[in-house]
């Protein structure tokens, strides 16, 4: 379904990140793999190859709310994908600092921006600008029903609110705009710009939640379960896949049916 992808996958080291790792490249899509530390990264790309021979991948240590990282990454995927321009973006890093807002600090509240939004908006402004550039030098690139596909992974509390999450919330809600934004800008080169919303996923990041508030977040998902990193990975690749060639600007949430 993706052996014509290279895909870039911010957060790829864990969670969603990388389920959706996995899935591309047993769908045949080459990686680069974004995370902010070594390890779990160096581990999954090594077990990755080990079960996908054929697949191209590399590994890429960035923050991705830091503008000059995130220049230096793209730089980087080009000198190891033979000067090419990833063709697929999934925006997994994100972050959570949750408290209820009148004890929110201006430092977490900035901090998740940063991560969520900006980091997010960075990734795909550098993005648009390598894929306009390799339009630009091979017109013909652009002659296919989809060039690119951006997938940033906001969040249905970013619709809906929830509560102790002011700035996670905010965050996720600019990630829908911002992407509805890229959507209508660069549509016409048909890259495609879509969100995905996931509900409540069984990832590092919701590991502490307590037995007890897991059950009663059970019982308001109508199909009665928590999320698995491999049902967002599902409608990753089909939103990086040519199947959904005609799917921009969307958000899709993924949740179980949860709307809080
Ligand atoms: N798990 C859920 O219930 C859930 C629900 C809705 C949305 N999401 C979103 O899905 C995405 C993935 O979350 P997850 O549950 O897999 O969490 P996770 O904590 O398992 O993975 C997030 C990854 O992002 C990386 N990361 C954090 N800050 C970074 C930075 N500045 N630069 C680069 N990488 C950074 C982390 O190192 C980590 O590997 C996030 O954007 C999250 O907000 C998760």
């Amino acid at each position: 379904m993706l052996s014509n992808k290279l895909a870039l996958i911010t957060g790829g080291a864990s969670g969603i990140g990388r389920a959706v790792a996995r899935l591309y490249a047993k769908n045949g899509a080459n990686l680069c793999l974004v995370d902010m530390t070594s390890d779990n990264l160096n581990k999954l790309a090594e077990e990755i190859q080990n079960e996908n021979k054929s697949v191209k991948i590399s590994t890429h240590l960035c923050d991705v709310s830091n503008s000059g990282d995130v220049a230096n990454l793209f730089k980087s995927i080009r000198e190891s994908h033979e000067l090419k321009t990833p063709n697929v973006v999934v925006n997994s890093a994100g972050i959570t600092r949750d408290q209820v807002l009148v004890k929110l600090s201006e430092k977490d509240f900035d901090k998740v921006i940063n991560v969520n939004l900006k980091g997010t908006f960075l990734v795909n402004q550098q993005a648009v600008r390598s894929l306009l550039e390799s339009l630009q030098n091979d017109k013909n690139l652009g002659n296919v029903a989809s060039f690119a596909s951006l997938i940033n992974i906001a969040s249905v509390v970013g619709k809906y609110g929830n509560i102790g999450q002011a700035n996670y919330a905010a965050s996720k809600a600019g990630v829908e705009g911002l992407t509805k934004t890229i959507a209508k800008e660069v549509g016409k080169y048909r890259i495609r710009c879509n969100a995905i919303l996931p509900g409540f996923i069984e990832t590092p990041m919701t590991d502490k939640v307590p037995q007890k508030v897991l059950d009663s977040i059970v019982k308001s998902i109508p199909l009665r379960r928590i999320g698995q990193p491999e049902d967002i990975a599902q409608l990753a690749l089909f939103l990086a896949s040519d199947s959904s060639s005609y799917i921009n600007g969307a958000s899709i949430e993924c949740s179980g049916g949860l709307a809080f």
